[in-house]
């Protein structure tokens, strides 16, 4: 099957400093550019994101708006990392995601042709219900969400970094699953 270097975009939906979620999607970032994929990170606490507020002009909102859309569009495949806050994903992270309306009258439209793999990073040890949330999230924006998905539990770290090696290559498994299903379907959509 024809294969292509895969663009993987990895957002961080967490704004504090230091940020464990960051430190995850790092390990997942890292194991897809190893698979072969072209990588990015962005990080929304380098962005000054507004709330979306669905206006009937969008061109104009800030510049920082147009410069996630930008991103996205230069995907194949994103990573998406989020802190799980009182049991779900983060309000920025969720922000970010309805910023992609943007994306509406794209061709295909949305996260369409997009591979997406989910991470969660809990304080506790539950975050299934963080990463249900951006799956269905990430279902309605049309894109195609990998099967593996991971959350870190708080006790994977140490002074905010992460010492579990179990965790560590799941992360891995995830950074590298998406690498790949992104360089078997974006040709598809966007042309070898
Ligand atoms: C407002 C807030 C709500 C949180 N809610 C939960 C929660 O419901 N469950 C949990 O396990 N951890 C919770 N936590 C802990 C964070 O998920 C945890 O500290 C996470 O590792 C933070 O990631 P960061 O370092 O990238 O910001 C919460 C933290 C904050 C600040």
């Amino acid at each position: 099957m024809e294969t292509k270097k895969a663009h993987i975009l990895g957002l961080g939906g967490s704004l504090r400093r230091p940020s464990r979620t960051r430190r995850a999607l790092e390990v997942a970032l890292q194991a897809a550019a190893e698979a072969g994929a072209e990588t990015r990170l962005l990080d929304l606490r380098t962005l000054k994101l507004p709330l979306y507020d669905d206006r009937p002009d969008p061109q104009t909102y800030p510049e920082d708006v147009f410069r996630l859309v930008e991103e996205v569009r230069w995907a194949d495949g994103l990573l998406l990392a989020t802190p799980v806050y009182h049991g779900t994903l983060s309000g920025s992270m969720k922000n970010a995601l309805d910023f992609l309306e943007l994306l509406a009258d794209d061709d295909p439209p949305w996260l369409g042709g997009r591979v997406v793999g989910l991470i969660a990073v809990a304080g506790g040890s539950a975050g299934t219900n963080a990463i249900n949330s951006m799956l269905f999230t990430c279902r309605t924006l049309h894109a195609w969400v990998v099967p593996t998905a991971v959350v870190v539990p708080g006790g994977a770290f140490q002074d905010d970094e992460l010492r579990d090696p179990k965790v560590e290559e799941r992360l891995k498994r995830l950074g590298r699953e998406v690498a790949r299903a992104a360089a078997v379907l974006a040709p598809l959509y966007k042309g070898g």
